[in-house]
């Protein structure tokens, strides 16, 4: 089975360019199940109904969450009835949605997990911990396991990979917006890379329009955010799954631009 996954769509020109280009990448590379972190699709900031519609309406079959869950709260009401929405799993209860969902697909279950991580990042439980009591019970529901670990520290990143290497099929990071290059298999057979980038704005501020964040840092105020215009990127990586043992037999890192005129 192949799978791929893009790291976080960010706005308009992350939509557009899935609308163009996501088809014809799952075809050339005999993709399976495809896998978005969405928490970035709606101008920057969370993931409206309309814009959630709009990406499940192409060949993605499951949506990760994170920081950016909640910025669109009509989310809060209709998380419920898009089980392919997944949300951090260290929220608080009662917190609707889940973050952890099993999906079954050529007679393999999928478990999808989405954590958020402590360093920089909103104050949340635990990943370590939580998961912990959990992996029994979650060995035993899926037959593949992918963790997108949302997290700013690459510490805390490449710990909670070997933390979860044997146990998890894939883990990869997310919340960055940049690619790193360090994917590979972890001792026990983890595949797992530190960020696997963002779908969107090429030219710009991890996805912000850049003379907005140049203004921002100069004169040290706030500015309210704007995507950037021009070229566009699609980031990820597709993980190619061994039929027999459900062991990643290679990770490959996505790393497309495309000139968009503005
Ligand atoms: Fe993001
Ligand atoms: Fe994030």
């Amino acid at each position: 089975m192949k799978i791929l996954i893009l790291g976080d769509v960010f706005g308009r020109p992350g939509r557009n360019i899935l609308q163009k280009q996501l088809a014809q990448i799952i075809n050339q590379n005999d993709i399976d199940f495809t896998i978005i972190n969405g928490e970035n699709a709606s101008g920057g900031n969370g993931l409206t109904i309309k814009n959630a519609k709009e990406l499940l309406s192409l060949p993605i079959d499951a949506i990760t969450m994170g920081n950016h869950v909640w910025h669109q709260k009509e989310l809060l009401d209709a998380i419920d009835d898009y089980p392919q929405i997944i949300r951090p799993l260290n929220y608080p209860d009662p917190c609707p949605g889940k973050g952890f969902q099993i999906f079954h697909h050529l007679n393999k279950r999928i478990g999808i997990i989405n954590l958020s991580g402590q360093i920089f990042m909103p104050n949340l439980s635990c990943p370590f911990n939580l998961i912990k009591p959990l992996m029994n019970d979650i060995k035993n529901s899926a037959d593949i396991i992918i963790i997108d670990f949302h997290a700013e520290a690459t510490s805390e990143k490449i710990a909670f990979g070997y933390y979860m290497d044997g146990f998890a099929t894939a883990v990869y990071g997310t919340h960055t917006h940049v690619q790193t290059a360090d994917e590979r298999l972890l001792p026990q057979g983890t595949a797992y890379i530190t960020d696997i980038g963002m779908t969107g704005p090429l030219d710009g501020v991890i996805g912000v329009d850049k003379e907005i964040i140049i203004e921002s840092m100069l004169t040290k105020r706030p500015k309210r955010f704007v995507t950037a215009k021009g070229n566009v990127q699609i980031n990820g990586i597709i993980l190619e799954i061994g039929e027999t043992d459900n062991k990643v037999i290679a990770i490959t890192r996505v790393y497309e631009t495309y000139e968009v005129q503005s």
